[in-house]
């Protein structure tokens, strides 16, 4: 009953994709796990300048050590330099930068921006296959994924944002999907002074509260401490290889009765527009390697219901590392009123699922009504946002407008 493909869409439950027949039509067995695929292509070679657009390559090293690489698409396909903003875009887990580049440029958020005059930055979170760098640590070594999101918003987002502000000497709009939401939630309601520049942000399926999770696998994988048991047999680096995953999976599969040959739809929504003989070319790039203390802070979250820091599970540990026995929390109340924000989400995305985004829009319920502009979509569930084949009508188009305003 559980195959290789079904434990795939448990690595990729953050994002991806069309369903789960259409992923195993295209990619039966276990060639999709492969970190050895052509490793020495660019994001600009492989998937821009092959579009006809110009691509810089940039690297950025964080305070803590790890080098991210960033892509630049500085014009449009017709080669006018971009005379509006920067706008850096933020992937979600297990995927990176590719994953805005992937469907033709009149569908792709990375390429529509371009066009629209946008200075476009696209970010790869620290891990991921081009930002698996570091100044003394190898992927090898544990301590390389000694971190979870907290780190993310701490180092990664902020070198992100002040090198591409020193380098155009503006101030951005920020796109983030999933994952990249949350860590700019984070940073936004720490208000400091990263804040000042931002133009506005775009938060497409917005991670806050994870408590009203949908999907039935992942709340029990959180609820059996899945993540911390590998964590504690030494795999730091998620997901572990398919022999060590998949006898956990099953077992967890055999146990809830949940249908795992299955279980796509039932971790992400069914996605309605993502054009499934892309999931190909997006498999050649993903799923990207995360923490696995990355994902206990996830679950942490949907066992909680909080937006608090990395808790160390104990209160001596905690009071090392934060003075106080329980981890502090980001309170999303504390965002300012006057940022200017877009969120979008859609009614069947089961892991930013309706519930939880109201309840973080309840808390922005005192945001500038001016400055909160919202996209519902009935019908678009996690990886329409990013892969849809009309996103653009649907999201990028109401996004650009927002833009404008600001
Ligand atoms: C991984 O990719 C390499 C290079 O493309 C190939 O030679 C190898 O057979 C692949 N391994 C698996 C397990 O698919
Ligand atoms: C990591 O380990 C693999 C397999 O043992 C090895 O091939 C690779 O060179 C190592 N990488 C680094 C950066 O040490
Ligand atoms: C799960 O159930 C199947 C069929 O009932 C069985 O063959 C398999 O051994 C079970 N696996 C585990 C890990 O319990
Ligand atoms: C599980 O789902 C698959 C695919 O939808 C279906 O073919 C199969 O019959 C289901 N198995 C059970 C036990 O419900
Ligand atoms: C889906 O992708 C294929 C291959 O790139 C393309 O031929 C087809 O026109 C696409 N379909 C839609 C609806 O965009
Ligand atoms: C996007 O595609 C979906 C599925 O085909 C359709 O239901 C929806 O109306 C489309 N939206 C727009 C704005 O074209």
């Amino acid at each position: 009953m559980l195959n290789f493909s079904s434990v795939l869409t448990l690595f990729v439950l953050f994002f991806v994709s069309a369903n789960a027949s259409a992923i195993d039509k295209v990619f039966p067995g276990n060639a999709i796990i492969n970190s050895s695929i052509n490793d020495v292509d660019t994001i600009c070679k492989s998937l821009v300048q092959t579009q006809g657009y110009a691509c810089e390559e940039h690297k950025v090293t964080t305070e803590d050590g790890y080098i991210l690489s960033v892509q630049r698409i500085p014009a449009g396909r017709s080669g006018k330099t971009a005379n509006k903003p920067p706008v850096l875009l933020q992937h979600g887990i297990f995927v990176d930068a590719a994953t805005w580049l992937l469907n033709s440029p009149d569908e792709s958020l990375g390429f529509i921006l371009a066009d629209n005059g946008f200075d476009v930055w696209l970010a790869n979170t620290r891990g991921t296959k081009y930002s698996s760098g570091h100044t003394s640590l190898s992927p090898n070594d544990s301590a390389y994924w000694e971190w979870s999101w907290d780190e993310l918003v701490q180092y990664d987002l902020s070198a992100l944002v002040q090198y591409v502000h020193y380098k155009t000497g503006q101030k951005l709009h920020y796109v983030g999907h999933s994952l990249g939401t949350l860590i700019a939630l984070a940073s936004f309601s720490k208000q400091e002074k990263l804040i000042n520049m931002f133009r506005s942000a775009a938060l497409l399926c917005p991670i806050a509260y994870l408590n009203q999770i949908q999907s039935q696998l992942t709340k029990v994988a959180a609820q059996l401490h899945m993540a911390e048991g590998l964590y504690n047999l030494g795999y730091h680096e998620f997901p572990p290889g398919w022999d060590v995953l998949g006898p956990i999976l099953e077992k967890i599969c055999n146990e809830t009765g949940c249908n795992c040959s299955d279980i796509m739809p039932a971790l992400t929504g069914p996605n309605c527009c993502v054009n499934a003989s892309k999931a190909s070319v997006l498999l050649k790039h993903e799923p990207q390697p995360t923490a696995t203390k990355n994902i206990i802070h996830l679950c942490q979250m949907i066992r909680t219901g909080t937006i608090a820091m990395y808790d160390y599970g104990s209160e001596d540990e905690n009071k090392k590392h934060y003075g106080n026995p329980n981890p502090p929390a980001y309170d999303m109340r504390n965002i300012p009123r006057e940022l200017p924000l877009f969120l979008g989400y859609g009614g069947q995305d089961m892991l930013a699922d309706v519930d939880d985004v109201e309840a973080l829009l309840n808390d922005l319920k005192d945001h500038d009504k001016g400055e909160l502009f919202q996209v519902y979509s009935e019908e678009y569930a996690h990886a329409d946002f990013v892969l849809g084949v009309n996103a653009s009508q649907v999201v990028y188009h109401p996004m650009i407008s927002f833009f404008n305003l600001h």
